[in-house]
């Protein structure tokens, strides 16, 4: 399977994705980011996969930015779309174009924290756990049929940072392992549900 990667920033799950590529058989052949100087680019460079930055700024509204993504994710011979910490809402097009071939990952429990500021939400609302989520991309934002998901407790003393961190750990484990269960084929969809062929034998307990 050949993946695109589309980042916005520092880009650790991108990283994530690297380093597992041999494991997932899922070659990273192409990361667009939407920020120029992302870190992430670096990581990519470094590993020798093209990159490219498409700025929203550049393009007169949604759609011709999303356009020029999946032309560019087709000329660069992806199949598969990841979205690691990628800012920009995407358009309904651009996701109808990749429907069951664009994952995301979420630091929170989908359908629990949509959206922005996660962290600072979940400690704010007292929560004893928090988590991470890969889904398929769905048009309204963070929803989609689940993939894999990890739960982290919360601690005490926790701020926002200090959670991020233990989700994020969380992240670079479950991102990679979904990402092997689709390369291997053994990811269906059934009435916006995820099946996974042979979870109750092999997957970890974190798996759906
Ligand atoms: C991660 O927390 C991810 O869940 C969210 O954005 C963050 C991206 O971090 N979508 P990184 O760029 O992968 O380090």
């Amino acid at each position: 399977m050949k993946v695109a990667v589309l980042i916005s920033g520092r880009g650790s799950n991108l990283q994530a994705l690297i380093d597992a590529q041999i494991k997932t058989g899922a070659e990273i052949v192409l990361v667009i980011s939407s920020v120029e100087g992302a870190q992430g680019l670096e990581r990519a460079a470094k590993a020798g996969i093209p990159t490219i930055v498409i700025n929203h700024k550049d393009f007169d509204g949604r759609q011709p930015f999303d356009a020029a993504m999946t032309d560019a994710i087709e000329a660069g011979g992806a199949d598969f779309v990841c979205l690691a910490g990628f800012m920009r809402i995407l358009s309904d097009d651009f996701i109808a174009h990749w429907r069951n071939r664009l994952i995301n990952i979420h630091p929170s429990l989908l359908p629990a924290y949509k959206g922005l500021n996660v962290q600072q939400r979940v400690l704010d609302a007292g929560e004893a756990q928090a988590g991470c989520t890969v889904h398929f991309v769905r048009p309204e934002m963070d929803t989609g049929p689940i993939i894999a998901q990890a739960k982290v407790p919360v601690m005490a003393d926790d701020d926002a940072g200090s959670l991020a961190e233990r989700i994020l750990e969380q992240e670079h484990v479950i991102y990679p392992e979904a990402l092997r269960l689709i390369a291997e084929g053994r990811v269906r969809i059934e009435n916006e549900r995820v099946l996974i062929d042979g979870a109750a034998t092999d997957a970890p307990d974190n798996f759906a």
